[in-house]
């Protein structure tokens, strides 16, 4: 019995104990508790268990718990301090379903987001893919990994024999002491060493492929989330598909790595300790077997209860956390309201609260560890008492008794490793089948494969041929209806029309962002579905939006993001064709000034010419314009237009417009309502026709004059 407290102990170590005192500091720990324990899933908030066999409810709750709780930043530490074996923690999981039915009337459940989405399933196959390159690392590692462990098992029975010598010694006193010990003793240095080598090797080997099987995952994960469609991104957070790239890989890596070393570790060490328990004492091993399941059971009761209360502290810990990233994230609102103080007050409410939580839950953890250190020590105490009783009665030798202790100290780091392992299979299969699910994705869309249209050739006419569309997201509503429009080679033509009209949707269809629920959108006469995508988007088409994003490098680089080969004098080049040029040189680096975080530091019309300076460097044959010159003022705007009237000269282009001045010019104006053209024609021709068209260009001149 005495192994199941105790193993808690020893988790950390795999090989020395942590003594009683030690463990006692640890209370820095207390917070991790419930990563391990607490489900915070409302899933799981049901008194009713569901119908089947034990084995199964132990695995399904485990598995949701775990699946269900945060991801955790740190391996296994939050089980350092706290039951160790595996019985126990399943127990415990048993007994704490009326906690969570409470926790859940006091609405303290985080707002997750509960998707009905199937779970996705662990790819075997896939992760053989990763692992295959590092097979004979792995190997090596597994074969380290065993000879440690059973090492291991022997060292309880040399610390027997050495005993022995001692005992014999002070019974008898003859003899020489350091000859007898010498023998023994040397033997045990010379175990000790080679289970040290033993355990550094594997460690190192299991390191390294790990790493290098989480840097292959993450490399193909990120190729596969950017193969994807737009609509792949439409439906799914970016914070979640970087949290699979990062925190899903790690944990995964972390489950890896334990469950070759440990699992393998634990597993033989307890097999063996056992046998030698058996033969060491059948009948104090016996008695260990009696006292566990009361222990179990109690250990059970006031982990569910810590379990309930560290839950509640770590919620409220993460609420305090959200009014800070929300200040935080928007601090530029929160100071132009003046409203510091009023969040001040509002983190410090939750803080305080979270503080108060947090000491009663250290304050239960104190008295758990309190009780279970006299538990422990009580064990051993018994442990030796009833020891010494066999001893006294001849039926073990001293070196028996020490052998009995070491041998179910060992047998207690191992359960309390198999215990965590447990819980780490699950967390490392979700992980894994997470990972796994994006990684086997097949984009609808693939960006290569597919005709080009050799570059003499290609006229850049474009027909949208009885297109219909709707997102995917929003099945039920179509944006596009039987919509038909051509682009003349070389001719401007501009759409106009109410918000939500559907013009910045023709645009991407035109990219191909989405394909056309029905009809056709033609290049030159040839579906673009045909057509080789990284060609269409890279080469054919530049396209600039109404808020253009840039990354957080040099001007030079954002440029050079249109053309990765270009050289210098192209890039400044484009830059002098989208009016740039002079205010790049005014800047004190010039093109390597940085431009910040999406492009910070630059003003609106700024950035838009630096974007049109990256739509223009690819010499495109096709320029699209979404709104490339709505958010500007006066001025801007008339930098911006000139450096647009250059570009579009000699090209296909569409222009997406607000601002109804800026494409009197064009050769065709359509206007949308509705998902479909009302009007087309030129500038005059709409306006002498008095309708649509112009009653918007009288309401935007009124606007202007007021
Ligand atoms: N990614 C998307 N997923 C689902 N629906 C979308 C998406 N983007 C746009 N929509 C919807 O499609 C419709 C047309 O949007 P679109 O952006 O094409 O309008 P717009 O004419 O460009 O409007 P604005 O002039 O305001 O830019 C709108 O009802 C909008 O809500
Ligand atoms: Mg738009």
């Amino acid at each position: 019995m005495s192994q199941l407290l105790c193993s808690r102990l020893c988790v950390t170590s795999h090989s020395r104990p942590l003594s009683f005192y030690s463990l006692c500091r640890k209370t820095g720990d207390k917070w991790k508790l419930s990563r391990w324990y607490i489900p915070r899933n409302s899933h799981a908030h049901s008194s009713n268990p569901p119908p089947g066999n034990a084995l199964q409810r132990i695995w399904s709750l485990t598995q949701r718990a775990i699946r269900h709780s945060p991801s955790r930043t740190s391996k296994s530490a939050g089980l350092k301090f706290i039951l160790g074996p595996a019985v126990f923690s399943v127990s415990a999981r048993l007994f704490c379903s009326v906690a969570r039915c409470e926790a859940d009337y006091n609405n303290n459940t985080p707002g997750e987001v509960i998707t009905k989405d199937p779970v996705p399933e662990f790819k075997w196959h896939i992760l053989w893919k990763f692992v295959r390159p590092q097979l004979f690392a792995l190997v090596c590692a597994v074969v380290l990994a065993f000879g440690a462990a059973i090492l291991n098992i022997q060292i309880p029975l040399m610390l027997g024999d050495l005993v022995n010598v001692v005992a014999r010694y002070l019974r008898e006193n003859t003899g020489s002491y350091v000859n007898e010990i010498k023998g023994p003793a040397m033997k045990l240095l010379g175990l000790y060493g080679i289970q040290g080598l033993l355990t550094t090797g594997y460690i190192i080997l299991l390191s390294r492929v790990g790493e290098r099987v989480a840097a292959d995952m993450r490399k193909s994960l990120f190729a596969s989330l950017l193969r994807q469609d737009v609509a792949f991104f439409d439906a799914n957070k970016t914070g979640q598909l970087v949290n699979r790239l990062t925190a899903d890989i790690q944990e995964f890596k972390s489950s890896f790595k334990l469950v070759i070393s440990q699992g393998l570790r634990s597993i033989t060490q307890t097999v063996g300790c056992f046998v030698s328990l058996y033969v060491i004492s059948p009948k104090l091993t016996g008695l260990t077997v009696v006292v566990l399941p009361c222990l179990v059971g109690a250990g059970a009761l006031i982990g569910s209860f810590l379990r309930k209360l560290s839950r509640l502290a770590q919620e409220q810990v993460a609420k305090a956390t959200g009014v800070a990233d929300e200040a935080l994230g928007n601090v530029r609102t929160v100071k132009a309201f003046a409203m510091e103080e009023r969040e001040l007050q509002l983190y410090s409410n939750e803080v305080d609260k979270s503080c108060e939580m947090n000491e009663n839950l250290g304050g239960g953890i104190a008295v758990f560890q309190g009780l279970s250190n006299v538990a422990l020590n009580c064990i051993v105490l018994g442990t030796i008492f009833a020891g010494g009783t066999l001893i006294s009665s001849n039926e073990m030798s001293p070196g028996d008794l020490m052998s009995f202790l070491v041998a179910s100290q060992t047998v207690q780091r191992s359960l309390a490793s198999i215990s965590i392992l447990f819980g780490q299979v699950v967390r490392g299969i979700s992980s894994g089948a997470r990972v796994f699910e994006y990684l086997s994705l097949q984009p609808t869309i693939p960006l290569s494969g597919g005709g080009r249209i050799p570059y003499h050739s290609l006229t850049g006419r474009v027909d949208f041929m009885n297109v219909s569309f709707s997102y995917p997201t929003r099945p039920g509503h179509e944006v596009l209806k039987k919509f038909s429009l051509s682009l003349p080679p070389c001719k401007t033509v501009a759409i106009v029309g109410e918000s939500g009209g559907g013009k910045s949707t023709v645009a991407s269809l035109l990219e191909r962002f989405y394909d056309p629920t029905s009809g056709v959108v033609m290049l030159d006469g040839l579906d673009i579905r045909t057509l080789d995508l990284a060609w269409l988007r890279g080469q054919v088409i530049g396209f600039i939006n109404q808020e253009p994003v840039l990354f957080g490098s040099s001007v030079m680089e954002n440029i050079r993001f249109g053309k990765p080969d270009a050289t210098d004098a192209e890039v400044i080049s484009a830059a002098k064709q989208a009016n740039a040029h002079r205010f790049i040189s005014s800047f004190p680096d010039g093109y390597n000034t940085m431009v910040g975080e999406r492009g910070v530091t630059l003003s609106g019309g700024q950035k838009q010419r630096i974007a049109i300076a990256r739509a223009l460097i690819k010499n495109p044959s096709i320029l699209v314009l979404d709104e490339a010159t709505s958010a500007l003022d006066a001025e801007s705007e008339r930098v911006v237009q000139e450096a647009l009237d250059r570009a579009t000269r000699g090209r296909t282009v569409l222009i997406i417009a607000h601002r109804l001045s800026t494409i009197q010019g064009a050769d065709l104006i359509c206007v949308m309502s509705n998902g479909r053209i009302v009007e087309a024609g030129t500038h005059l021709e709409l306006l002498s026709k008095g309708g649509l068209y112009s009653d918007l260009i009288r309401r935007q001149r009124a606007e202007g004059q007021k």
